[in-house]
């Protein structure tokens, strides 16, 4: 009673609660075209190697591109008997082309062959990822450039800190989004490695040539150690880490639009489009896309700890362990995908409040750093500034008005340095103009920073 792929030497057939147990098939069905993909190169590699015939290999070729074309159009079936996406098709090759299809396991393993689909899987979606986060770029771009001279107060500890073009604000995501670019693509290198030829875990006696699957499939080169190319995870970690960064970045940013949309701040308002009502208060606007993500940053997060946590203590070298590491993988690039994609999106239907926000920046005290920088540049030590500043700010707070408000007087009781020159530095434009240094938020800086990131995005 040889039910199973490889239930000859057992005596009874697994129960049904074990077999759906121990089944994959449910979830990674995903990895069908690469599994595909996979099979096609090894059973090339072994034709040309000599290992089977060319007739096996035609065979071979047009049952896979059967079952692709039955995946596709959704009429294959999968049985949760057969436990994999490997065993699935490998069965229905084996019906469709007979002993062919029996010899295109030879010199594999579902070790190796595993190891590589999800190499595959992931080396796609980390490209398809690399183009959603330069698509959302590019939406801040756009918003930015519109808003180089729009001032808003920039905040520490979420106090009023010092006046910042709202533009600037925004490329500050631009260059996180930039790094995490680039941790994607440092993380491909590590992806995109061949296991194949690793078989279980020790290699095979077959006269296999790896470095020619590794062509035929695209991969830079192949794992250079067979335990390892059948054990280790380190690269999905690895994704998942940079994938966490992202939403952790996009949840930032989701953070301060929902603040931002709150009437106390009142800087913006997303399109309708992406938020929803309240089915008792009538009033009610809520910002629940960013409030996802924010949420969702959360179950991407816990995505990476389950990985680390099931490679932990794994011996060398293949452990079913392993199979756990698809739903985390499959679930991040999704989650991925899907808010980099509403984020573009939600980019270009934000409306700026700029009355609003400047009102704001008037509110706090946002240039006094500018006068006690006005004092030190006049030879008082800049500490001594600071004192002189505070005792003025502590005087406007009195009269509640703003620094810029006090008369030249007023101002000359705390400082006989301060003459009528120091109005210029004490408005908004005044103190954001002069922090025109790299990275600074004057605006011709923000208009360098902008144009850099353009030629960025277009080199890479
Ligand atoms: N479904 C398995 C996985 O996802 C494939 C490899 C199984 N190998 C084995 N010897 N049981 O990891």
């Amino acid at each position: 009673n040889h039910k199973n792929t490889w239930s000859g030497r057992f005596n009874e057939p697994v129960s049904a609660l074990v077999e759906r147990y121990t089944a994959s098939v449910d979830f990674d069905q995903r990895l069908a075209e690469y599994d595909i993909q996979g099979s096609l190169a090894h059973a090339q590699m072994l034709a040309e190697q000599g290992i089977i015939s060319n007739e096996d290999f035609t065979a071979i070729r047009h049952g896979l591109y059967q079952i692709r074309d039955e995946i596709r159009l959704h009429q294959f079936i999968w049985l949760q008997e057969l436990e994999d996406v490997h065993l699935n098709i490998e069965k229905r090759l084996t019906i469709l082309v007979g002993d062919a299809g029996k010899r295109l396991h030879t010199g594999r393993s579902r070790n190796d062959q595993v190891a590589t689909d999800i190499r595959l899987f992931l080396r796609a979606s980390i490209d398809e990822i690399t183009n959603l986060i330069k698509a959302m770029q590019l939406a801040l771009l756009n918003l930015a450039e519109q808003h180089i001279h729009t001032i808003m107060p920039g905040f520490t500890h979420l106090q009023v800190a010092q006046p910042v073009s709202f533009g600037h604000h925004l490329m500050a995501y631009f260059e996180m989004l930039k790094r995490d670019s680039e941790r994607l693509s440092d993380c491909r290198k590590r992806v995109n490695q061949l296991p194949l030829g690793a078989a279980a875990l020790a290699g095979t006696s077959y006269p296999i040539n790896r470095e020619r699957v590794a062509q035929l499939l695209s991969f830079d080169s192949v794992c250079q150690n067979s335990l390892d190319a059948v054990s280790d995870r380190d690269f999905a970690i690895e994704f998942c880490a940079c994938a966490a960064l992202i939403m952790t970045h996009l949840s930032r940013m989701s953070e301060e639009f929902i603040l931002w949309m709150n009437p106390a701040f009142g800087f913006i308002q997303l399109a309708d489009r992406f938020c929803t009502g309240s089915s008792i208060m009538p009033q009610k606007k809520n910002p629940d896309v960013p409030e996802l993500v924010r949420g969702k940053t959360g179950r991407v997060n816990g995505h990476l700890i389950a990985l680390l946590t099931l490679m932990k203590a794994q011996p060398l070298a293949y452990n079913k362990d392993n199979q756990e590491d698809k739903e985390p993988l499959f679930d991040t690039v999704d989650t991925l995908t899907d808010t980099l994609r509403i984020y573009a999106d939600m980019l270009t239907g934000v409306q700026v409040n700029q009355l609003v926000m400047r009102q704001s920046a008037l509110h706090g005290y946002a240039t006094a750093t500018d006068l006690a920088d006005y004092l030190a540049k006049k030879g008082i030590p800049f500490r001594d500034a600071h004192e002189i500043v505070a005792k003025t700010v502590q005087f406007a707070e009195q009269k509640d008005c703003d620094l810029s408000d006090l008369a030249l007087d007023e101002l000359q009781k705390f400082s006989s340095q301060i003459e009528s020159d120091i109005f210029a530095v004490l408005t908004l434009e005044g103190s954001m103009q002069s922090r025109k240094h790299t990275g600074g938020t004057a605006p011709e800086q923000v208009q360098t920073a902008i144009q850099k990131a353009k030629e960025w995005l277009t080199a890479e």
